[in-house]
């Protein structure tokens, strides 16, 4: 897919600070992340295809659900597959975004519903980074925000990340006082540590005006945590992302959401990092599961039953585990290379995650079912040696 840049994203990126010179390199970034969802993530091809490799294997690599919708969002789907022939007969765009506007308690007008959240990611640091206004994050976190904010140009600071604490804001704002974006992954990415609302309304009233502040909600519903979205009321410098590819076991049916203030929406549409438009299929699930209460709920019990039984193996067999993570993930310092660990465990047809350059040793572990995590423990059992 070909994006071309619209006069006003032009005029936005020259009062930005980014040179003509530039546009054909960010049409060039927005048709990468359009015709990819991973594109910008890199690694995680990598990780498919190893997957891919491994067919009837454990896939406990890419943090995706164990498994797919809700009964009602396969429903919907089935329904909606067999009027595949209309574009939106029953104006399901308006449905969806009216289930989560009630739901979430915003005005619908607050509310923007795409095809994932990865598109929306590139979209977010295209639209606030630029060659002075940089990004920042923690290390380690989601590293797609970090490669767009490189390819564009943009500073990029981290501030380190406490093992089991969530991010450290006052260590985020001091990396880089005068950034365009702060991005908080909470649940984080890999360490599934939860920030508090507390620390990024400190963050959203000590930041530099003009600057937005991002919190990826990709993991919340695996967690208690309260949203972000809290946060929200008529601020215009906070945006609130969220996806159902992780706990509505939707990652293949691509749907994601961003909450904020509607002129907000308007300069994320000026670059809009998506290719073409949501299904209805896509749609109608996500409409169907997202007041499924008892059945969130449910998985996230099983969810955390599945880690803790696995955490609590690792720590009695000696392997350490990073503590604080109230997502479908958890970190494995085997103290020796992890990419090593990852193989050994791949031949034995187990694929877990990658590692962060910053934690050579450390692997992360998407949790799984408990057939998963059972055949995981298997392989640790059978390749690993103190
Ligand atoms: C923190 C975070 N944000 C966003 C995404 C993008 O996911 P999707 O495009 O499937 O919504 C992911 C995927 O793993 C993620 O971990």
């Amino acid at each position: 897919m070909d994006v071309s840049l619209t006069e006003n994203a032009q005029q936005d990126l020259v009062e930005r600070g980014f040179s003509r010179r530039n546009f054909g390199k960010i049409a060039a970034l927005l048709s990468a992340a359009a015709a990819s969802p991973t594109a910008f993530i890199g690694t995680a091809s990598a990780q498919q295809q190893a997957a891919r490799s491994i067919k009837g294997g454990t896939i406990i690599g890419a943090n995706e659900c164990w498994v797919g919708p809700f009964p009602s969002g396969v429903e919907a789907i089935a329904k909606y597959a067999a009027s595949g022939n209309r574009y939106d007969p029953d104006d399901l765009k308006d449905k969806l975004v009216e289930t989560i506007s009630l739901k979430e308690g915003v005005p619908a007008s607050h509310v923007r519903v795409w095809p994932g959240s990865g598109g929306p990611l590139v979209t977010i640091v295209a639209a606030y980074c630029s060659p002075t206004k940089g990004l920042v994050t923690v290390n380690p976190t989601f590293e797609s925000a970090w490669r767009t904010a490189a390819y564009l140009g943009s500073p990029l600071a981290m501030a380190p990340q406490t093992i089991g604490q969530g991010a450290d804001v006052k260590a985020m704002l001091a990396a880089n006082p005068n950034a365009g974006l702060y991005y908080i992954c909470s649940p984080n990415n890999p360490t599934g540590t939860v920030t508090p609302l507390a620390d990024i309304q400190w963050l959203l009233d000590n930041k530099p005006a003009g600057s937005m502040v991002l919190v990826d909600e990709a993991y919340i519903h695996f967690s208690e945590a309260p949203s972000a979205v809290k946060l929200l009321g008529a601020r215009k410098d906070l945006i609130v992302m969220r996806t159902f590819s992780k706990l509505f076991g939707m990652a293949g049916i691509r749907l994601g959401i961003t909450f904020a203030d509607p002129e907000v929406q308007k300069k994320l549409a000026l670059y809009n990092a998506v290719g073409g438009g949501i299904s209805i299929t896509a749609m109608a699930c996500g409409a169907a599961v997202y007041n499924e209460d008892a059945l969130i709920k449910a998985r996230r019990a099983e969810m955390t039953a599945n880690r803790e039984e696995t955490i609590a193996w690792l720590t009695k067999k000696g392997i350490e585990v990073q503590g604080g993570s109230h997502a479908n993930m958890f970190m494995v310092n085997w103290k020796k290379p992890a990419k090593a660990m990852q193989l050994a465990l791949l031949a034995e047809k187990v694929q877990i995650g990658r590692n962060w350059a910053i934690w050579p040793t450390t692997s992360r572990i998407t949790v799984g079912s408990a057939k998963d995590m059972a055949a995981f423990r298997a392989a640790v059992d059978k390749t690993y040696k103190a």
